[in-house]
């Protein structure tokens, strides 16, 4: 059975640091020290923060985050795949 995964990822390009972000899940997001958002590490969602990252998703004014659906390939692989 294949499980999904979902991953956060902030454009910097977009942000402008209004924060809502982090507001409403300071799990998923950090800031630099300008207020500029991140996501955490590789941008993993745990299953009981979807619906934080959908919120964020949906406060940030400059649209700036993506939440993106992913197969869990084999959750013991730790290395990523480059482009
Ligand atoms: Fe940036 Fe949007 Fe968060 S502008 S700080 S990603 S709410």
């Amino acid at each position: 059975m294949t499980h999904a995964s979902f991953r956060v990822h902030v454009d910097p390009d977009r942000c402008q640091g209004h924060n809502r972000c982090y507001s409403v899940s300071p799990d998923l997001f950090e800031l630099d020290d300008l207020g500029m958002s991140s996501e955490v590490g590789a941008g993993m969602v745990p299953a009981g923060l979807v619906s934080q990252a959908r919120l964020a998703v949906a406060n940030c004014p400059e649209h700036a985050i993506s939440l993106t659906e992913a197969p869990e390939i084999n959750p013991k692989i730790t290395t990523e795949v480059q482009p």
